[in-house]
């Protein structure tokens, strides 16, 4: 049976990266179909948009979107689209693994993290930002609901036995912030009863950032709000090697949006030398989402052994001297094996 999904190239690098990952896919033989839609520049240049209605139509229906990096043009009032998109769906969940691969510049040959984060509330309100008449205070708040924070400590414990996880980390600050931290706390400490195969445990947010830069093999998912999960996910990114290889996923209840952490590296754009690895680790995630785990078991094991073994043809930010399409065709060449 085949599955149809919105592809949205994006900008800079991203059509480049996004043919080398659907020819991976393809490669892979998965059944799926791919439905084109435009965001970004490029939707601006052609449609005078930057999120054309038609494109959130096709994510609407497919549900699942694979998405290259868009660029928000800076000034002229531009909400981030990124932002957009996922007050639009609700992606309350913000799933961002962080695996160490072979031949990267890591200090680190072991980690295995993965971090979910509050994506639709906390400390990232638009609203209730503030700043007194002769501009002496500024205030903004931070707001989380048993709701929110229910959703998201379940989604963590949930993927965490579907994915044969063993150890949950709630990241907190309830010592200081004690109403809001507090409740997610709490929620965290009342869902985590439910799940007594899975250990538990809290931390701290400012005793995590050690831990993980000195002792990261002691983390396996982590569960917290916006903030915190924001920084922390970029600080698991730093640890396994950086931005190649970081893939970034959107769940909410009726879509999902699957993308690369990085965004449009206008620097290196036309080139032909961005990392695929990004977009084509957020595409296994997707793999994952639709019931296809060992394809996508099986991507990133072909990426690996590619990392391992094909040297030459991995993209010059790893080292090697190869381009987007010989590290792409030889990951291809391993899934096809
Ligand atoms: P960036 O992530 O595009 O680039 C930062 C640095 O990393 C650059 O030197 C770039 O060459 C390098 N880099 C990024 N991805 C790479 C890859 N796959 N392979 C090799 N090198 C790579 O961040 P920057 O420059 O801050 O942002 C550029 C544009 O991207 C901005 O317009 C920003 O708004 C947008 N952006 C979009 C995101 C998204 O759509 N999810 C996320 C982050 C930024
Ligand atoms: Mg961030």
């Amino acid at each position: 049976m085949s599955k149809t999904i919105a592809v949205i190239p994006g900008d800079g690098i991203g059509p480049e990266i996004m043919t080398a990952t659907l020819r991976v896919l393809d490669a892979l033989d998965c059944g799926l179909e791919y439905d084109f839609a435009e965001a970004g520049m490029i939707a601006l240049d052609k449609h005078g948009d930057l999120l054309p209605k038609d494109t959130l139509d096709k994510i609407a229906r497919h549900k699942v979107a694979l998405k290259g990096p868009l660029t928000t043009p800076i000034g002229g009032g531009f909400t981030s689209i990124n932002v957009t998109l996922r007050r639009h769906f609700d992606l309350y969940a913000n799933v961002r693994p962080a695996i160490s691969f072979p031949g990267t510049k890591s200090r680190y040959d072991n980690i295995d993290i993965i971090t979910v984060r509050e994506n639709t509330e906390g400390a990232y309100l638009a609203e209730g930002q503030t700043v007194s008449e002769d501009g002496e205070v500024a205030q903004s708040i931070i707001r989380n609901t048993r709701k929110g924070s229910t959703r998201i400590v379940r989604y963590a414990f949930e993927m965490a036995v579907k994915k044969g996880r063993k150890k949950v980390t709630a990241v907190h600050k309830a010592n200081i912030m004690k109403t809001s931290s507090g409740l997610f706390l709490n929620v965290a400490r009342e869902i985590a009863k439910e799940y007594p195969q899975i250990e538990f445990n809290e931390m701290i947010v400012d005793n995590t950032c050690m831990q993980l830069v000195m002792k990261p093999e002691q983390f396996d998912v982590i569960v917290t709000t916006n903030l915190f999960g924001d920084i922390l996910s970029d600080l698991c990114a730093g640890l396994v090697g950086g931005l190649g290889l970081a893939p970034g996923d959107n769940i909410g209840e009726h879509a999902a949006i699957f993308e690369a952490v990085h965004g449009s590296a206008p620097d290196i754009a036309g080139k032909g030398i961005a990392n695929p690895c990004a977009l084509l680790l957020a595409a296994a995630d997707m793999l994952d989402h639709l019931g296809m785990v060992e394809k996508g078991t099986k991507l990133r094991q072909a990426i690996r052994d590619t990392m391992t073994n094909d040297r030459d043809s991995v993209t010059p930010d790893l080292g090697g001297k190869g381009s987007t399409e010989s590290f792409g065709e030889a990951i291809a060449r391993r899934v096809k094996g």
